[in-house]
């Protein structure tokens, strides 16, 4: 009943489950927080040590966590279908592992315009002082053949993008690159790694801020990288030993507890943020909604052929306030919270970095983006937050929207 034949839910819920000892045990894994790892005697020691350099995932030190990880590591490889997940302190530290394990002086990578904007920063401050380089294009135009160069050997991509969700040709970007021999890595975090499997589209290396849907509770920093090869495995494996990377076994656990609910909390969040985003979609005060899985949305069909499903992140640009009223707008809402992250159970709004917006090609617009993660509360109740926010910007009637909005 176990196994490969399971269900992903199945595979999901019991990847890592600690085994029965004398008939019982506990239905976790347990949080084994460690430092020393100890040997019964120095010839163990040794040979842990060998295994270890030799590619095994065994710990002969508290850094390569012991159980807890282990587990964790398991169910995100089945999650994402690779081969092998190293753990990261961040999202952020995921994407910096793997473009240090796999860019050295004198490479070129190409990355996607639209990524997470913090990316450029790891560009600026570090990758460019070893002499990489890094080249943002416009993922929606067809010209990546013509961009890769004799020293590519990295295409970094994220679909959908931030902030705006450009939903991206994973298989056809990834065929051009792979057909030149270029690694391709995608962030996941949008999907939490449920709705949208890169490794199966076409990329090598999948990797989530864990922060986000993974541990799905605002209580944790984690990243994760999944590759797809025992080769990648070999790189990314020794990048992460020499930048001495570990998690802590509470938070091994953490994140390993928000994956068990993983695709329920997911199923919820796509339906409160459809129902948000269709709203937002019929206010006056609103020119465009960002949500893939709006017909409306110009990566509408590319979503419906790779992804299974949407994530609570929905962003709206108004049709005519100004940044000042953007803000008022978000300083009025009574249920979103004011805050930079997104991806646990609650609903939170921020007006999009006009910079940042700029930054993608994709960007169009002119007036102020408000992105919003639609979290696990009752939806009627944050369309109605949302309306009265938007009675205090502009002289709407909101309580009337509210109601076309909910059918009632
Ligand atoms: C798409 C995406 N990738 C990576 C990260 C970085 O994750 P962390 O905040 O855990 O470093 C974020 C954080 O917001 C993100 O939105």
């Amino acid at each position: 009943m176990s196994g490969k034949t399971a269900g992903a839910a199945t595979r999901l819920l019991h990847a890592g489950a600690p085994a029965l000892r004398d008939g019982s045990g506990p239905v976790n894994v347990p949080v084994v927080r460690t430092s020393t790892v100890r040997f019964e005697n120095t010839a163990a020691h040794a040979d842990y040590h060998h295994r270890r350099a030799a590619g095994e995932r065994i710990a002969s030190y508290g850094r390569h966590g012991l159980d807890t990880h282990r587990a964790l590591e398991d169910a995100v490889t089945d999650l994402e279908g690779g081969h092998r997940a190293f753990l990261a302190p961040s999202g952020l530290a995921a994407i910096s592992l793997v473009l240090l394990a796999l860019l050295s002086p004198g490479d070129h990578a190409l990355v996607a315009d639209s990524v997470y904007s913090p990316v450029r920063r790891v560009d600026q401050t570090l990758l460019q002082r070893l002499g990489i380089t890094l080249e943002y294009f416009s993922p929606g135009d067809d010209n990546l053949a013509g961009l890769i160069r004799p020293n590519t050997r990295l295409l970094y991509l994220e679909s959908p993008s931030s902030l705006l969700y450009e939903v991206l040709d994973l298989p056809k970007l990834a065929a051009i690159a792979r057909a030149r021999g270029v690694t391709v890595v995608a962030d996941n975090t949008w999907s939490g790694g449920w709705f949208y499997k890169p490794l199966a589209l076409g990329a090598h290396i999948s990797v989530q801020a864990a922060t986000k849907y993974i541990a799905g509770h605002s209580d944790v920093m984690q990243g994760v990288v999944v590759v797809d090869s025992p080769a990648l495995a070999a790189n990314i494996a020794t990048a992460h030993e020499a930048l001495g990377l570990a998690i802590g076994a509470d938070d091994a656990y953490l994140a390993l507890r928000g994956l068990r609910t993983l695709p329920v909390r997911l199923a919820q969040h796509q339906r409160h943020a459809t129902q948000v985003a269709q709203y937002l979609a019929q206010h006056p005060q609103v020119a465009r909604v960002f949500y893939p899985a709006l017909a409306s949305d110009p990566g509408h069909a590319l979503w419906r052929r790779d992804f299974s499903g949407a994530s609570g992140l929905v962003s709206f640009e108004f049709r005519n306030a100004d940044v000042a009223e953007a803000n008022a707008f978000v300083d009025a809402l009574a249920y979103f919270g004011i805050g930079a992250s997104w991806g646990g159970y609650e609903s939170l709004a921020l007006v999009a970095q006009p910079e940042r917006l700029r930054e993608h090609s994709y960007w169009t617009g002119e007036r102020p983006v408000v992105r919003l993660h639609v979290g696990l509360e009752d939806p009627v109740d944050l369309m109605a937050d949302l309306g009265q926010a938007f009675g205090r910007v502009g002289a709407v009637a909101p309580a009337r929207l509210f109601e076309a909005a909910v059918g009632v």
